[in-house]
């Protein structure tokens, strides 16, 4: 049985449409959505409910989380997105002078930016040269040097739907004494990850695209060594010792863990239903999804291809997840067609690019949908073209 054909009753959305935007926003499912409505309505009727439980749910989503991303759930924190995750992350880290950071030419900028804070150390930001994911780990390669203090990438890559290998990055971090630090937004719940195994020391994302959850959810994984070493750069009385003792500066204590870095409360409602989410992902199993999501991906690169359309995803199975991106003039206008015929995928207008993301709820049928669509959007061009008499 195809993975899709268990989880599609879940996603209404599927009845539809063929829906292939997971890295951008996933839709909600029935269990999803009940959690949330549940929650809304015992705060309309009985808050204290609530309040008696205010981190139990919170624990259980960390619980999940762990088992996701091959990680204890007290090195995971919960925040409100893959950016503030990846701001913690750098702020921790103290630069000294004549550092750098290695990028790659696509990542989200969510881990580079934090480091071009005003008030901070100055760092070099080295990033590899555009050209073909293929080449990228070479190029972060030879830009790594003993001053290099992170290396920073999305685990797969919003723009081309690369996956980098986190093991070689790795690699690379504990040679020059630096940190590996992963946006996962793109990869977990679509690709298997093992953060310790792997040598990662820091990777942030968020609940709302691969592992089905609300917006407004992300976490930090920190690698157990850094917890107690780095000192978080804020503070607030979820994640502070009260015992310590708090009255003169300096005198700040942590509870055990990554929960240092929860601050205030979080968005309960949201962690009830991400919950939900996480365990949708977990049932159906991220080695399975991955093997699902990766056929759909090849079916995708395989019809686009046959149409002469330039695919900027990797081919190969080790070098891509769920990410499909296609370079198409009128990126927005064949988007906006696609949309008329019930088939949502994305278009970015500043690189005419298209972005498909299917699913475990995606089907074949869903990636023939958006592949016809093309044609008949195409056709439609063609005719237009031709003059009338
Ligand atoms: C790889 C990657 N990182 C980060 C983000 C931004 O995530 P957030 O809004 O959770 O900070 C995105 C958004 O699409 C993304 O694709």
């Amino acid at each position: 049985m195809v993975l899709s054909d268990r989880y599609r009753s879940l996603f209404p959305i599927t009845e539809t449409r063929a829906y292939l935007f997971a890295g951008g926003l996933a839709p909600a499912a029935t269990p999803v959505r009940a959690a949330l409505d549940g929650w809304t309505d015992r705060w309309m009727h009985d808050p204290a409910y609530h309040r008696s439980r205010y981190f139990e749910e919170w624990e259980i989503l960390k619980d999940r989380l762990a088992a996701v991303l091959g990680a204890d759930a007290d090195e995971i924190a919960i925040v409100d997105n893959t950016s503030r995750g990846s701001n913690l992350a750098v702020q921790m880290i103290a630069p000294p002078p004549g550092a750098n950071i290695v990028t790659d030419p696509t990542s989200h900028p969510s881990a580079v930016w934090p480091w071009l804070l005003p008030g901070r150390r100055p760092v070099e930001v080295r990033s590899v040269p555009d050209g073909p994911p293929s080449t990228w780990m070479k190029g972060i390669e030879s830009l790594v040097d003993q001053d290099t203090i992170a290396v920073v990438v999305s685990h797969v890559d919003p723009r081309t739907g690369f996956c980098h290998d986190l093991r070689e990055l790795a690699g690379l971090t504990r040679g020059c004494g630096g940190y590996l630090i992963v946006d996962a937004a793109q990869s977990a719940g679509a690709v298997p990850i093992d953060a310790e195994a792997a040598g990662v020391d820091f990777m942030s994302g968020t609940l709302m695209k691969w592992l089905l959850g609300p917006p407004g959810l992300g976490y930090l994984y920190a690698r157990r060594e850094h917890i107690e070493s780095l000192a978080p750069p804020h503070v607030g009385y979820v994640g502070a010792d009260r015992d310590g003792g708090m009255d003169e500066p300096g005198d700040l204590a942590y509870r055990p863990g990554a929960v240092r870095h929860e601050i205030g409360l979080a968005d309960l409602p949201g962690i009830a239903a991400a919950r939900r989410g996480l365990d949708i992902i977990l049932e159906a199993g991220i080695p399975d999804i991955e093997q699902h999501v990766l056929e759909l991906t090849g079916q995708m690169i395989d019809g686009l291809t046959e149409r002469g359309i330039h695919v900027l995803t990797p081919p190969g199975r080790a070098e891509r997840g769920g990410v499909v991106a296609f370079h198409f003039d009128g990126a927005v206008q064949l988007c906006r067609h696609l949309r008329r015929l019930g088939v949502d995928v994305w278009g970015y207008p500043e690189d005419d690019r298209v972005r498909a993301d299917p699913h475990l709820y995606n089907n074949p049928g869903d990636v023939d949908r958006l592949l016809q669509g093309i044609d008949a959007y195409r056709r439609a061009g063609a005719s237009a073209r031709v003059p009338r008499r």
